[in-house]
């Protein structure tokens, strides 16, 4: 029998206790910098120096974390389904967890992109991008992200496959930034549904939706073992 398909969406949430951190801290900034500054077209015109030195630092963090167990079990269900992350993260650690279908949703910060031509994406070797690296048309590269007032391309392949889903998990996120919020509303009445986060995200209350309140590796656990439990009933 075919396996069956299995949704993830995860956020900051999922890589905090590999020890990046989450994006809304209480203070309002990022890494003591407005979002304005850092995470948008008009930071990067008025000040692209800072805006690579942010994400240079951004990089040279999540070279030194590691995955998580709960990287691990979005891994290991693979074994049991077919699996599909859809991640806000920009970081690898799903990559380096084991998990083979990733789609990022907000880009990815070991790759840089071309100014000039949004087609040219390159991988990185280290952590720096600096003024003066160049794409092979000779412009100027920038941290290949989705950032704040720009469009979102992979959303309609994202949406796609929360309407196809069997299982939807949810890990993670506040839910705050859209179109990401709104995934979790293409996935069939039908489904099964999981939220995990440490302070829920308030979700619309639908069938088959489990709320799991506690950190991703614990929550995860807890889904890994109520998905076998139920797997000869899926
Ligand atoms: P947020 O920082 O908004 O939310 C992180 C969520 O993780 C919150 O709901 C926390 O309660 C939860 N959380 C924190 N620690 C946790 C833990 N150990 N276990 C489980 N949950 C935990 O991050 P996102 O929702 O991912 O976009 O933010 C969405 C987007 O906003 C990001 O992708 C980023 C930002 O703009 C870009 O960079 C383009």
């Amino acid at each position: 029998m075919a396996k069956k398909k299995l949704v993830i969406l995860s956020g900051a949430g999922i890589s905090a206790e590999s020890g990046i951190p989450t994006f809304r801290a209480s203070d309002g900034l990022w890494e003591g910098h407005d979002v304005m500054e850092v995470a948008t077209p008009q930071g990067w015109k008025n000040n692209p120096e800072l805006v690579l030195e942010f994400y240079n630092q951004r990089r040279k963090r999540a070279l030194e974390v590691v995955p998580n167990r709960a990287h691990e079990i979005c891994a290991e269900l693979e074994e049991y389904f077919d699996v599909q992350i859809i991640t806000q993260n920009v970081d690898n650690l799903h990559e380096r967890g084991g998990s083979t279908n990733i789609l990022h949703l907000h880009g990815e910060l070991f790759k840089s992109r071309s100014t000039a031509d949004p087609n040219l994406v390159y991988e990185m070797d280290g952590w720096e991008l600096n003024m003066g690296d160049l794409c092979e048309k000779g412009s100027q590269l920038r941290p290949h992200i989705v950032w704040f007032n720009e469009a979102v391309p992979l959303i309609v392949p994202a949406m796609e496959l929360s309407e196809k889903a069997d299982i939807f998990i949810v890990v993670g996120t506040s839910l705050q930034v859209y179109p990401a919020a709104d995934l979790i509303n293409y996935v069939p009445e039908t489904s099964l549904k999981f939220v995990v986060d440490l302070n829920l995200p308030a979700v619309p209350d639908r069938k088959n939706l489990f709320m799991i309140q506690g950190k991703a590796t614990t929550g995860m656990q807890k889904v890994l073992e109520t998905l076998l439990e139920r797997k000869a009933h899926l």
